[in-house]
């Protein structure tokens, strides 16, 4: 049983994250029903195309066990505060909270769902985000707490689904497609990533993963696709680095397909 004075301290956190979010006009978390296929790197670099289309950005890394965002964008040291509010980094004009700031490299979170769902309230309710145009939410793969947490709270209008053309990553996105069916998120839209590898020698295409069941798999569940992002072996160096592939080769294929989704993004929500 839940106490009048446990009510009444989660009402006013949940006060305090409108408040502080209430100067962000567009929310969009991204997610995926299985691990590793690209979501940080969709994240960031959809980030990156915002800024440079010139919108106010920042990307809070909803991943408190495995983040990576700092290491995919170059943001090194400890985050600063100013009175009770934490000041996000930076990075190219992106503004950044991420826990892996809050932590050396070498200490693991080793925490329960309800812990991690108090980090990300807490990166919504004390950092001085500002105005902003869109925040992006870079999620842990799955369907847990994290998801849950960040839809109550940040009250997203667009869910980005990203997936591999692999059967496992698609039959994996159907769940997580679902999730924010219930989560009743306006937005909903699908994108496929690792689509395709251009070979840099010969320029012949080699589907490593295959290609085309993202924009069927969109069909079939009647959302939007977003575009198939190819494998870029620059962009994966790239990131490793924490450099951009939007920023440091605007031209090259990859970038070209990111703008194409970022237009498409600003076109459903507008600014
Ligand atoms: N289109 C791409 N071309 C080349 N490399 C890519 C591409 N997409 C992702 N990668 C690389 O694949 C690896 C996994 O990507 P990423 O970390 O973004 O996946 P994730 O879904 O966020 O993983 P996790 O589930 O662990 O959070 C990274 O090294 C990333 O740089
Ligand atoms: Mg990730």
């Amino acid at each position: 049983m839940i106490t009048k004075e446990q009510k009444e301290k989660l009402a006013q956190e949940s006060k305090k994250i409108a408040d502080n979010i209430s100067h962000i006009k567009h929310r969009i978390v991204v997610f995926s029903g299985k691990g590793g296929v690209g979501k940080t790197m969709v994240s960031v670099n959809l980030s990156y195309g915002l800024h440079v289309h010139g919108y106010k950005t920042g990307i809070l890394d909803a991943d408190i066990t495995g983040p990576n965002v700092p290491k995919m964008t170059g943001i090194q040291g400890e985050v600063h505060m100013s009175g009770n509010k934490i000041i996000p980094q930076e990075s190219h004009g992106v503004k950044i909270i991420s826990m892996a700031n809050l932590l050396s490299p070498d200490q693991a979170v080793i925490w329960r769902g309800p812990m991690r769902s108090k980090m990300i309230n807490q990166f919504l309710g004390d950092v001085e985000w500002g105005n902003m145009d869109y925040l992006i939410a870079d999620l842990p793969p799955g369907t847990g707490d994290e998801v849950l947490t960040i839809a109550q709270s940040m009250k997203p209008d667009m869910a980005i689904i990203v997936t591999t053309p692999q059967e496992v990553s698609l039959i994996d996105s159907v769940r997580a497609i679902s999730m924010a069916k219930k989560m009743e998120i306006s937005q909903i839209a699908l994108i496929e990533n690792m689509s395709g590898l251009i070979c840099p020698d010969c320029g012949h295409r080699i589907d490593l993963f295959g290609s085309g069941g993202g924009k069927k798999q969109a069909e079939e569940m009647n959302i939007p696709f977003l575009g198939a992002i190819p494998i870029n072996i620059d962009a994966r160096i790239m990131a490793d680095k924490g450099k951009s592939i939007v920023i440091e080769k605007n031209d090259a294929d990859i970038s070209v397909v990111i703008f194409q989704i970022v237009n498409k993004i600003e076109n459903v929500l507008g600014v």
